[in-house]
């Protein structure tokens, strides 16, 4: 079976495919057979080494988004059968219950190979049944961004019909927080540096957009939108530099969930996070900061569940074919994108 490893990124962007043996499943694992993967900003921080981390081995195989079906298992596996169409979790530990940071040694794209790969051995336990109606490219732009929005906006979040949510940008986590905060009813804020993208995504249900690129003071723009009350959670997919303005959009007891600092962040005022030094509102307002850290396989049963019942489509821009897959890469870095980008494996 051919896979991609990242090689040696100290040389730059040095990915290749080689020939592995076909892997077999010990107890309780078996086989994918992978059919979609996707790029996400962290992968793009991985093969370039940029992973502040941990160091990987040049062996390793990024990609951590999946959707394949099951061609073997191995002794002791009841959860699935061979042509079983399944996914599964990046940080596959994390079953249910709350997070625990050990459950990060365990982690498919940065301490174990990811699925950049025709074929990938997982635990049977972590996998999730990809319904009929889904597609294994929309099911494969789920793991990461889908379920990091799912968690900022329906489990942290707790989003109510009566909320307004505002969401940083239009990649893969804004747009997927867009989708679910209408799926529940509520108002929605996006931002973009370009109107073109605005545009888009008030044609796939945002209810108001706002050109952060022609509106440095963005946040005056979010209190104006809303009566000056201001918002009930915000997505800050962006970083720290943009903290400060997420805190000064959010109404009383308002929430901002911290996502992530994007490496691809190419129209951020400064390319280096910044500490945050004051905290506008934070008191006055009650508000919380709550750190996100993508969702566990309760949840991501959940968010299936929710697309089948609603019939939402992931947004997706463009898929690459895996022999194609580098020119993926400076697509994703161009900032032309708007929601997912996807990689056909076979
Ligand atoms: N915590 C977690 O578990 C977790 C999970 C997944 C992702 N993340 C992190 O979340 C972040 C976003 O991931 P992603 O997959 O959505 O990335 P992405 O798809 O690459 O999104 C990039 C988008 O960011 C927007 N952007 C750049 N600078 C901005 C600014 N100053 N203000 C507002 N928007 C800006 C751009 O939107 P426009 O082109 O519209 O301007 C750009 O398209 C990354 O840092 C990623 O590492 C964290």
């Amino acid at each position: 079976m051919r896979v991609y490893e990242i090689g040696d990124y100290t040389k730059g962007l040095s990915l290749h495919i080689v020939e592995r043996p076909d892997p077999v499943p010990g107890h309780g694992e078996v086989v994918m057979n992978v059919r979609a993967t996707g790029v996400n900003a962290r992968d793009l921080s991985i093969m370039e080494g940029a992973l502040t981390t941990r160091a990987m081995p040049y062996t390793r195989v990024p990609l951590s988004d999946n959707a394949g079906d099951v061609l073997a298992v191995g002794p002791g596996v009841d959860q699935v059968e061979v042509g079983d169409r399944v996914t599964m979790t990046h940080y596959w530990q994390w079953l249910d219950g709350d997070w625990n940071v050990s459950m990060a040694e365990q982690d498919y794209a940065a301490t174990l190979d990811g699925f950049l790969a025709e074929q990938v051995v997982v635990p049977a336990e972590a996998l999730v049944k990809i319904p009929d109606s889904m597609t294994y490219e929309d099911a494969s732009t789920l793991q990461s961004a889908g379920l990091t929005a799912w968690n900022a906006v329906v489990e942290a979040g707790q989003v109510r019909s009566c909320d307004t949510i505002l969401t940083l940008g239009t990649g893969g986590v804004s747009v997927f927080g867009m989708q679910w905060a209408k799926m529940l009813g509520a108002q929605t804020i996006v931002t973009s540096s370009s109107d073109d993208k605005l545009e888009r995504v008030r044609a796939l249900g945002a209810d108001y957009t706002i050109n952060y690129r022609n509106s440095p003071d963005w946040s005056q723009e979010v209190l104006d939108l809303t009566d000056g009350k201001g918002v009930n959670v915000v997505l800050n997919n962006v970083g720290m530099q943009e903290m400060e303005k997420c805190l000064l959009s959010c109404a009383s007891n308002g929430r901002v969930m911290y996502i992530g600092a994007n490496p691809v962040a190419h129209s951020q005022s400064t390319s280096e996070p910044v500490a945050l030094t004051r905290f506008p509102n934070l008191i006055i307002k009650d508000l919380t900061i709550k750190g996100i850290i993508v969702g566990s396989r309760r949840m991501f049963v959940d968010l299936v569940q929710a697309m089948t019942t609603n019939q939402i489509k992931p947004v997706i821009d463009k898929v690459f074919d895996f022999d194609n897959f580098l020119d993926a890469i400076p697509y994703m870095k161009s900032g032309e994108k708007l929601g997912k980008i996807v990689i056909r494996v076979q």
